[in-house]
């Protein structure tokens, strides 16, 4: 394992598809192995951009616009940021010889909820809540019939709860039907129909596929509100057996996957019974508390793992919290006050990502802190986030 010079000929050159606030730490990670990073998305002046030697923007839906940069970048490594990239023309070039964190047909079947989902359940075995596909309104309202009330749907193309709503009534059907379709990424329209889990808590598995290995982080426990995370800490208390069945899922699913890097393995839990729900092929949203919480953050880890770095073996966790900023509605151009008020709840950093702009509900920084125990840490997060105030420039 050998890391070149940036800028120069023999660099080791990382291209990141999607350039969010995860990009940008995982860039600014790389930046300090003195790799050179390429980062793209779909508009100027992205987070990762920010901090990366170049960038590009293009359509990552668009296989032409993909190619043109590839063949002009050649990077020694893809890492996919983001679920919305034309995944089957990364499939054609990891073919060619490409080298696709972790692999092009992780990035292809979890941009897809059923492509996901039938991997887990139908090949693996992983319980996971009942569900169906439905393609057309008549499709949803068998679907739902078959699966009960109440049931959680959602487009199988969407993030961050976009276009997902739990169904409760039966009056509501085609309202969240259309829903749905609203919500949907790209030109799909077709739902999955699941069963609603009544679960005690949820978690996110962090889970290192690096060349020595697979290790875990410890879990962490997360709130979502409207399908998009609010808050997370960590460790999650768990049961040794419930942790272990947890990690039997999340070594499957990953072993399935393949290749090098972190994986978000997100499961639901109620007693003792674990449900796999989903997985992220990259740095989780949620596993942000890790900037503070382990000695090696998801993003360092994620870095170590794809260069073919060992990653270590224990974490060693202060019990963390962290808790989003979001903005309240649509700007060109904001300013952050109160992080003075903010930065004074000891033991909190903050992060502001930079974004050049704001809508309803956008994520547009993080807090992160410690404290004796994850309750005290979640409340500090949470005192020091509201302490923020976003307004208009
Ligand atoms: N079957 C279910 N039963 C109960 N709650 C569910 C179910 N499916 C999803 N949820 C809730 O909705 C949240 C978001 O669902 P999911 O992770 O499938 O969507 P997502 O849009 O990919 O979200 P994200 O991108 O933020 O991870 C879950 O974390 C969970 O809180
Ligand atoms: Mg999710």
């Amino acid at each position: 394992m050998q890391i070149g010079t940036p800028l120069k000929k023999g660099a080791t050159k990382i291209m990141l598809l999607g350039s969010g606030e995860l990009g940008k730490e995982v860039v600014i990670e790389a930046q300090r192995l003195g790799v050179e990073v390429v980062a793209v998305d779909r508009y100027v002046d992205a987070p990762a951009m920010q901090v990366a030697h170049r960038c590009h923007v293009i359509d990552m839906l668009n296989a032409e616009e993909l190619d043109r940069i590839v063949r002009q970048e050649r990077p020694d490594f893809i890492v996919p940021e983001i679920e919305a990239i034309n995944t089957q023309f990364l499939l054609k070039l990891e073919e060619e010889g490409f080298n696709v964190i972790p692999t092009a047909r992780a990035a292809n079947l979890t941009m897809n909820r059923e492509g996901i989902r039938r991997l887990a359940a139908e090949e693996l075995g992983l319980p996971t809540a009942a569900y169906r596909f439905a393609s057309s309104l008549e499709e949803f309202h068998a679907g739902v019939a078959e699966i009960g009330l109440p049931c959680v749907v959602k487009p199988i193309m969407s993030s961050s709860g976009k276009g997902q709503s739990v169904l409760r009534e039966e009056a509501n059907i085609e309202k969240s039907w259309r829903y749905a379709m609203e919500g949907a990424r790209g030109a799909s329209d077709k739902v999955i129909i699941e069963e609603f889990i009544p679960f005690d808590y949820e978690i996110t598995l962090l889970t290192v596929r690096s060349a020595q290995g697979t290790v875990f982080c410890p879990p962490i426990g997360h709130r979502q509100v409207d399908g998009d995370y609010h808050e997370s800490w960590q460790p999650m208390g768990m049961t040794p057996p419930v942790l272990a069945e947890s990690q039997r899922q999340a070594k499957l699913v990953t072993d399935a996957l393949g290749g090098r890097g972190i994986f978000g393995v997100e499961l639901f839990i109620k007693g003792e019974q674990v449900w796999f729900s989903e997985v992220s092929p990259r740095p989780h949203d949620t596993g942000m508390v890790t900037m503070i919480s382990q000695n090696a953050s998801e993003f360092e880890l994620h870095v170590r793992a794809i260069l073919g770095l060992p990653v270590p073996a224990v974490m060693n966790l202060a019990p963390s919290a962290s808790h989003v900023i979001l903005a309240e509605d649509a700007a060109q151009e904001v300013r952050f006050e109160g992080l003075v008020d903010a930065l004074t709840v000891p033991g909190t950093k903050l992060r502001l990502f930079g974004k050049p702009d704001t809508r309803k509900n956008r994520r547009m920084g993080v807090v992160v802190t410690d404290g004796a125990d994850t309750d005290e840490a979640r409340a500090k997060a949470e005192q020091a986030a509201h302490a923020v105030r976003i307004v208009k420039a």
